[in-house]
């Protein structure tokens, strides 16, 4: 369905070592962005977390500013942020792809600072969530 006011926005972060907080930070993004309208996909390896955002301006605004805060982890940045038509995880309130080597592999390749290449990366981060979310 195409929408007007649509973002989509995609960070990465550090995990806090220790926290196994996953279950409980799902359950209660799967609420929270129910209720704001906010839909995506979250990937978490044992180090780093990596997240897509879609929704209002405003509901990713009131959410970002949530999720910067919390301690769980560190040194949240975002690597693209811009207006879409269309939602990449429509039926997903957080879509979730929990430690893996495969996931591993995957926000590293996200992570890394490589400049001329991240929107490709990107782009392949994205399409490999959306394809795990649909099967
Ligand atoms: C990696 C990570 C991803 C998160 N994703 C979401 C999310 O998509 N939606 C959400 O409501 N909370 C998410 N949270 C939890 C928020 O940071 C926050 O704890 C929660 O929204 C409650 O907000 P408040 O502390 O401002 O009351 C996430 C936390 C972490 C560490």
């Amino acid at each position: 369905m195409l929408e007007r006011n649509l973002v989509s926005l995609i960070y990465v972060s550090k995990k806090v070592l220790g926290s196994d907080e996953d279950e409980h930070i799902v359950a209660v993004a799967t609420a929270r962005n129910r209720a704001l309208d906010v839909t995506g996909a979250l990937a978490s390896t044992v180090s780093n977390y990596a997240q897509i955002l879609e929704g209002s301006a405003f509901a990713l605004t009131e959410l970002m500013g949530s999720i910067e805060r919390d301690d769980r982890h560190s040194e949240v940045r975002i690597l693209r942020e811009g207006s879409i038509h269309r939602r990449v995880f429509p039926n997903w309130t957080m879509a979730y792809a929990g430690p893996s080597s495969y996931m591993s592999n995957q926000v590293s390749n996200l992570i890394s600072r490589e400049s001329d290449t991240l929107t490709l990366r990107i782009n392949q981060f994205v399409r490999i969530l959306s394809g795990l979310a649909h099967t």
